[in-house]
């Protein structure tokens, strides 16, 4: 399995922070953004990893974090031209990287601490199919594509932003796709704000029934505003202080 980081797009909510800088390299307590997901790649035994990234930044991304000996993977880098092409054209550039190869996918904003290698045993047993990760939000899961599970936890819709969400489990930015997922993509058309959605990839396979959720307990989306980033700093500094993170 081979893994995935986006880590391009403009971070308009972010500026003025994001003027002349990438989000993904903004600091987060006492590391850059990009490493949380990278760690999580690590623990997963990924061991090749495809960052894609913006235009203006892709350089910075290389400068940080190299050859990725560090972390104990092997790095790749790409460019996703339009920075407004969505999630699922980002990941579209990882065609020829995987190899045939299933993939995991991580949002480069994504921090969480769970045990994703016991995901991914279970992902690559299923052996065809998707894997995606929810998180119980009571309040505020309609700002996110939302998943409605089964008691099994099959996936039987996700809906990206919906007025009236049929649950209170949030998508998160960690996907776990088999081969089929380039031949899927192909088959996208934008969407009203103009992306290639992951939600709509998502769908395909949910159409298929070969979707399924893993819930997880703790997760934040870093790069949504600056309050979840100062959020995403405190609560960081909080579990790295107490030997969780
Ligand atoms: C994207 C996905 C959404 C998901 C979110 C997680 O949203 O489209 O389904 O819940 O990432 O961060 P975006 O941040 O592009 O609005």
């Amino acid at each position: 399995m081979k893994g995935v980081i986006l880590a391009g797009g403009l971070a308009i909510r972010l500026r003025p922070l994001t003027w002349v800088t990438n989000k993904h390299l903004l600091p987060v307590y006492n590391k850059p953004m990009i490493y949380y997901p990278l760690e999580a790649m690590a623990k997963a035994e990924i061991k090749e990893v495809l960052i894609t990234s913006s235009p203006d930044h892709s350089g910075d991304f290389e400068t940080l974090l190299k050859s990725g000996e560090e972390f104990g993977i092997q790095l790749f880098y790409a460019i996703q031209e339009n920075p407004r092409g969505g999630i699922a054209e980002a990941i579209m550039l990882a065609e020829d990287f995987a190899k045939g190869e299933k993939i995991l996918v991580i949002l480069g904003d994504n921090i969480f601490n769970f045990d994703l290698k016991k995901a991914r045993d279970k992902f690559e047993k299923m052996g065809r199919g998707a894997m995606v990760f929810g998180v119980r939000m009571p309040t505020e899961s309609k700002q996110y594509g939302v998943i409605e599970i089964n008691a099994g936890n099959k996936v039987l819709s996700i809906e990206e932003k919906p007025e009236k969400p049929k649950s209170d489990i949030a998508q998160t930015g960690i996907y776990m796709y088999d081969e089929t997922v380039f031949d899927k993509i192909k088959n996208l058309s934008p969407s009203a704000r103009g992306e290639l959605e992951v939600t709509d990839l998502n769908n395909i396979y949910v159409k298929e029934g070969t979707v399924s959720c893993e819930l997880i307990d703790w997760w934040i989306d870093a790069g949504t505003s600056h309050d979840e980033l100062l959020r995403a700093n405190n609560l960081v500094a909080e579990k790295v202080r107490a030997g969780e993170l």
